[in-house]
């Protein structure tokens, strides 16, 4: 089995305002085209390690590879171009810029990326958007359309520099469950048809329970 992601021996400490042991001797991987859930109580860490995961938290000991690089040390320049290039993320608000068009957010991270021209990266995008169904809101303002469409552009966000893994921390949590089951059925689409590899944080059973595997927390370590 391919690893797109794994954490050995991954421990963290908040020292303010005393020492706290928020992750403890964290150990696992993820395998290509494989749809995982974490689950744990409020408080468990789970943000905390999605943080780390998603190489946006740097202050940890430990080794996180990503596509079988050792990602740990690497420079805050480097990180960031190997994040935008291979790391999808999705959280419980949907961080939209509220003054540009649906199309236009979509297309950020591409034209971040500077790979392909602005038109390459327009049909791209456009086609991020065909694909949930949503290409009919590419000229709106991302302020002037619904929740559910919101968590929908910031998927398409997400995907448009076609990431080895999709990560989400509780993205179905500010949703009604027609919504959050939208997208859930969007996620099981990308595993299944893309065959994307997710990690996603959820506090709802029911989603879990459909996900490949669920990893559980407690207490900062990873059970079962
Ligand atoms: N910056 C910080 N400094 C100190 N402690 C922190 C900090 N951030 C989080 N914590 C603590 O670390 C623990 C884990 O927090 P984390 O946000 O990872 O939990 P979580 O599992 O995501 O919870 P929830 O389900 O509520 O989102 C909590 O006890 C939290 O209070
Ligand atoms: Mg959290």
């Amino acid at each position: 089995m391919k690893a797109v992601l794994k954490a050995e021996n991954i421990n963290k400490h908040f020292k303010k305002p005393v020492d706290f042991h928020v992750l403890k001797d964290i150990n696992f991987q993820i395998n290509s085209g494989e749809f995982s859930s974490i689950m744990g109580k409020s408080g468990s860490g789970k943000s905390t390690l999605l943080y780390i995961l998603s190489t946006m938290d740097t202050d940890y000991e430990g080794k996180l590879f990503l596509n079988n690089q050792l990602v740990t040390g690497k420079s805050h320049q480097e990180l960031s171009k190997i994040r935008n290039e291979h790391i999808g993320f999705v959280f419980q608000f949907h961080y939209l810029l509220a003054e540009f068009s649906v199309l236009e957010n979509v297309m950020l991270p591409a034209k971040k990326l500077g790979r392909l021209s602005t038109s390459e990266i327009e049909h791209n995008a456009f086609s991020k958007l065909k694909m949930l169904n949503i290409e009919q809101l590419a000229n709106k303002r991302a302020s002037r359309i619904s929740g559910g469409e919101k968590q929908r552009v910031a998927i398409a966000r997400a995907l448009i520099n076609s990431p080895s893994i999709l990560m989400g921390d509780e993205p179905t949590g500010n949703l009604d469950s027609y919504n959050a089951e939208n997208v859930f059925q969007i996620f099981k689409r990308l595993k299944e048809e893309e065959g994307l590899s997710l990690l996603i944080v959820t506090h709802d059973l029911d989603f879990a329970k459909r996900t490949d595997r669920i990893i559980e927390m407690e207490d900062g370590y990873l059970v079962k």
